[in-house]
């Protein structure tokens, strides 16, 4: 595995795999890699014969008083891995590689799917997922991205993103992969106390009381919605939402949807948990 910091360097590896008749598919990540990544890279390994792996602490998506600082920068470590799992590149740019003019002034921002979920407690968050996502298409200009379904809100977006830019990607959404009591896999979970990671997978048991609820025909989505998120404050999470939104819109749900998500974001003690799942109604 090759572990290349510059752009250059890497659209002369991507260049060169061309010219060779490869096929490239690409996995962005900040790095701190569990199994969850891994499983993206072994799905774009299924459709591609040559996988880079980014690795960047994107400083545009991180608001005041979040965990830039504090995020989880295991380069060594994730690295093997990655040259375990049979990585070809492992790109890893510096913020002056990804950001040449300093303060950034061209935005790539998708309307209106930001506006819920998590954009609407995180403001600019996904603007800044959807610019360095694009910055990185255009670096290694994949045939094929992957993305975790982990974060439904971020793959909605950049799947509307692509397809308005004409970027010639196609990209993948990949299950969630959980820890054998149901927590999602985070490179987050590392901060949560003994107790706390006790508790953590009250969250997505949570999410599946509403799914069994909407199953059963509860239609008033908005009370389903409270009755979750005091049901989980009551068992110390600290909510942000907990939403029945329709899949494609990310819209609070009516009750004529028949494609659902079903999401929540609460912090638990440190870390800032989010799940979700989907639904399809008859
Ligand atoms: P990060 O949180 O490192 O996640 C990288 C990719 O791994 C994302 O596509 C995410 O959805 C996926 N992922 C995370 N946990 C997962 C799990 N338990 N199962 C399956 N997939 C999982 O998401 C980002 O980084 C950034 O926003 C990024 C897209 C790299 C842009 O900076």
């Amino acid at each position: 595995m090759e572990q290349l910091h510059g752009v250059a360097e890497v659209r002369e590896r991507v260049a060169q795999w061309r010219h060779e008749g490869h096929t490239i598919g690409l996995v962005p990540t900040m790095g701190n890699l569990h199994d969850g990544h891994l499983s993206l890279v072994r799905e774009a390994r299924r459709h591609c014969d040559r996988v880079v792996v980014s690795i960047f602490v994107n400083p545009t998506q991180f608001g005041p008083g979040e965990d830039f600082d504090a995020y989880p920068r295991t380069l060594d470590a994730d690295a093997a891995r990655l040259r375990e799992a049979g990585v070809e590149v492992l790109f890893a740019p510096t913020v002056e590689a990804m950001y040449p003019l300093g303060a950034n002034r061209t935005w790539v921002d998708v309307d209106a799917l930001g506006d819920y979920l998590c954009g609407a407690d995180r403001p600019g968050h996904f603007r800044g997922v959807a610019t360095v996502v694009s910055k990185l298409f255009n670096i290694v200009q994949p045939d094929v991205a992957v993305f975790g379904e982990k974060d439904f809100q971020q793959l909605a977006i950049l799947r509307r993103m692509a397809a308005e830019l004409l970027f010639p990607i196609r990209l993948i959404g990949a299950p969630t992969a959980r820890e054998a009591d149901g927590l999602a896999m985070s490179s987050r979970n590392g901060f949560l106390t003994e107790t706390e990671r006790a508790r953590a997978p009250l969250l997505q048991q949570h999410l599946q009381d509403a799914r069994r609820a909407v199953e059963q025909g509860e239609r008033d989505y908005r009370a389903l919605e409270k009755r979750i998120a005091v049901s989980l404050a009551e068992h110390g999470f600290d909510v942000d939402y907990v939403t029945v939104a329709n899949a494609t819109t990310l819209a609070p749900a009516a009750s004529e949807d028949r494609e659902l998500v079903i999401a929540a974001a609460a912090r638990l003690g440190r870390p800032r948990l989010i799940d979700n799942l989907t639904l399809s109604l008859p």
